[in-house]
Formats: C-alpha cells, sequence, structure tokens
C-alpha cells in the first residue's frame, strides 16, 4: 500500500516515525517535519514498516550523495543527518530510554562527540558470497552489497580493501597508524600512554580517539587511590584495568576469550605493569568464588548485557563503586533497574563511538547506598 505521511519523530535506530490511521509506521532515511510517499512493506499488528518512494517535502538540513552504498548497506542509519543533528538524536535518544524505563531522573552528561566522523573505524570484516562480491550485509539480510571503500573505515583498510585479490570467505582487518593487521599475529595499539596488542579475534574498541576519551571518563569515575583494588569485568585485552593500573592497589580481569587474555597478559609486560592479572573464564562461572576484595568494579559487558549470576554476585562483592560501561542503552537500563535498589546512579556520559549510526555508547557511574 501507498500512502502520504509526515515524520514526527525517529525510533531507537535512527528511522523516522509517521502515523497511519494512529498505527505507527518506521521509515528509514526520514527527518522530522519531512513529508514522504512512502510503500509499506511490512504489515504487523501494532507497527508497519515502510520504504520512501520519493520526498515531497525534504529537510532543508538532509546530507545528500555522501555515500553511494547508503541506500542500500545496512551499516550506517542516520548518515542523512549532519553531524550535530547526529549528536542531538544520540542525547534525546538516551534521554527518552532513561525516562521512560528507569523511571527516575538521573544526571547525563552532553554525548561526546568523536573527532571525526567518517574514517574512524579501525576494524572492519567484510562478507564475500558465491560470486566473489566482498562488501557488507544489507540491511536485516545475508544479500551482499559490495563495496570499493566505506567512509567510515580508516583510509589505511579503504587502501587494502581497492587491492583485495579474489576472497573466498569473509575477511576481519584491522588497523594501527602503521599497518592492517589480516593475519593471526597482533597489532599494537595506543590509548593514552599505554600499548595494546591486539589480535584479530580479541574484543578492541573500533573508534580510538573515542575510546581515549571513555577510559579517560572511566578512570575520573573510578578516582581509585593506592588501597582500592579494582576487578575489571569482561576484559576484552585488558585494556580498562591497565589503564587504571597505576591509579590502585590490584586489578583483576576476567574475560571468556582465551586469545584475549592471551593479548591481556603480553600487553601487561608491554607496559610493564606489576599490580594485575587475569583469568580466562567465563565472568557467571567464576565471580562467585574469587579470591578478591573489589573497592570498585568495571564492567563492560556485550549487548546483552549483566546475567543474574553476574549481576547478583556484584551486588554481594559490594563494592564502593559500580562502573558501568555499555554498548546498548536498553540492556543498560534493565540491569541499572536492579542495580539502583543498592547502589545510587551518580552520573551517565554517553559517547559518540559510532557516528553515523544509531548506536550509542555510556558510561555509568553507580555508588553505593
Ligand atoms: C564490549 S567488550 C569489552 C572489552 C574491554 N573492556 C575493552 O574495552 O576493550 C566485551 C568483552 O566481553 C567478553 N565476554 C563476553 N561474554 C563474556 C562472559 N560471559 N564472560 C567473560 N567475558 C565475556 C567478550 O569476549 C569481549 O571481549
Amino acid at each position: 500500500m501507498e500512502y502520504v505521511v509526515k515524520i514526527i519523530d525517529y525510533d531507537h535506530q535512527g528511522r523516522g516515525i509517521a502515523k497511519i490511521d494512529n498505527k505507527i509506521v518506521f521509515i528509514p532515511n526520514t527527518i522530522i517535519d519531512e513529508e514522504v510517499k512512502i510503500k509499506t512493506v511490512d504489515n504487523k499488528k501494532n507497527y508497519m514498516e515502510g520504504i520512501v518512494i520519493n520526498y515531497l517535502k525534504e529537510s532543508p538540513i538532509r546530507r545528500k550523495d555522501i555515500c553511494p552504498y547508503y541506500e542500500k548497506c545496512g551499516g550506517c542509519s542516520i548518515m542523512h543527518l549532519p553531524y550535530s543533528e547526529q549528536l542531538k538524536y544520540k542525547q534525546n535518544k538516551i534521554n527518552n530510554i532513561l525516562k521512560r524505563y528507569l523511571k527516575m531522573d538521573i544526571k547525563v552528561k552532553a554525548i561526546i562527540p568523536s573527532d571525526n566522523e567518517f574514517y574512524y573505524r579501525n576494524k572492519v570484516t567484510l562478507h564475500v558470497d558465491n560470486n566473489h562480491n566482498v562488501g557488507y550485509y544489507e540491511n536485516k539480510s545475508n544479500k551482499i552489497v559490495k563495496i570499493d571503500q566505506c567512509l567510515l573505515l580508516d583510509n589505511k583498510l579503504n587502501e587494502y580493501i581497492k587491492n583485495i585479490e579474489k576472497i573466498t570467505k569473509d575477511i576481519t582487518l584491522r588497523t594501527n597508524g602503521v599497518k592492517v593487521l589480516d593475519d593471526n599475529s597482533t597489532i599494537i595499539k595506543t590509548i593514552g600512554n599505554y600499548k595494546f596488542n591486539v589480535s584479530l579475534e580479541s574484543f578492541f574498541q573500533v573508534n580510538d580517539n573515542v575510546t581515549y576519551k571513555m577510559y579517560e571518563k572511566i578512570k575520573e569515575y573510578a578516582h581509585a587511590t593506592k588501597k582500592d583494588n579494582i576487578l575489571d569485568l569482561y576484559c576484552g585485552t585488558g585494556t580498562i584495568g591497565i589503564y587504571l593500573s597505576n591509579t590502585c592497589h590490584e586489578v583483576l580481569g576476567i574475560e571468556i576469550n582465551k586469545q584475549a587474555i592471551i593479548d591481556a597478559n603480553k600487553n601487561k609486560e608491554l607496559n610493564t605493569i606489576k599490580n594485575i592479572s587475569f583469568i580466562a573464564d567465563d565472568v557467571s562461572k567464576v565471580i562467585t568464588n574469587l579470591n578478591f576484595k573489589p573497592d570498585i568494579i568495571i564492567v563492560d559487558p556485550p549487548r546483552a548485557g549483566l546475567d543474574h549470576i553476574a549481576i547478583d554476585t556484584i551486588i554481594k562483592l559490594h563494592p564502593q563503586k559500580i562502573i558501568y560501561t555499555s554498548c546498548d542503552p536498553m540492556t543498560l537500563v534493565r540491569d541499572l533497574n536492579i542495580l539502583k535498589e543498592y547502589y545510587q546512579i551518580k552520573e551517565l556520559t554517553p559517547f559518540d563511538m559510532f557516528p553515523n549510526t544509531y548506536h550509542i555508547e555510556s558510561v555509568v557511574l553507580l555508588e553505593r547506598k
């Protein structure tokens, strides 16, 4: 069915929202106040999804023709908004999620922008299909959008992609200032005064300048003293614990990915740090039986957030502070709703780790009541 609608708001995925007979329609690549002719592509009980056929009244702020793949590619969702508007969108999104699901007022700082809205990603995974097309997946599909370059990627990755010969399986690349990693060796990344060995299988934040700002904020929130023990849960290659190691007594990092812990131990040596150790295991398996009394717990879980064993044990461990780093505001508020019974939510700082996408990174400081 075709309709003419006016965009009245945005959803959490950066899509425009309109209404048809009081039913909500989500429409990608639209801006508030635009009038668009749409075709509905899905009609569910409570909502519809539509795509634009043409723009009848376009927003004066719309950015056009930035990326040739934007309409098809599933990677970016708000590239049509100028960067300042993207930041406003994200600030509103996090404020709205907190207001709606946390049901209490907390102090939310202004979102910390990325130094650059393009060329910021230090890592990419390219997919390949049976016809040797190399690129990203289309939105919600595993069809390949063939790409020669991507505006979000560090240019060294783009250079590499341009020269890629025929490949038969997906490929992951990571870069620093010097080279592109495409094998099972490691690359050295620098954040602040620290250096980190990272292999392809290990997690490392994708936007170096925002990572630096975020780690500085975590250090500020922790405000550790030489008496404090820090437990760094979901520690990846040991980055946050190492970053804070000279501010505290001792750090223990826990991470499930064995390769990341091999990297973390190399990072301990590389930065000549004595007061940190790591456990390669599932947080929820080992946290209940730790021989370590934390004053500060830092958590940086994957999108799923914390499971009930992790959250219950964190509460039982009774740290003075919890610093929750999250890449998904919805699981963050779910977990904060449990923690807020025992901890005061002092402040949340959002970070724009992923410009041109709807994703938001947040760091929250909680203090024991
Ligand atoms: C968002 S990353 C954070 C990494 C690190 N804090 C950093 O800033 O680089 C989440 C990490 O949690 C790890 N992870 C996922 N599930 C886990 C679990 N059940 N127990 C321990 N680590 C887990 C992942 O392997 C990943 O390294």
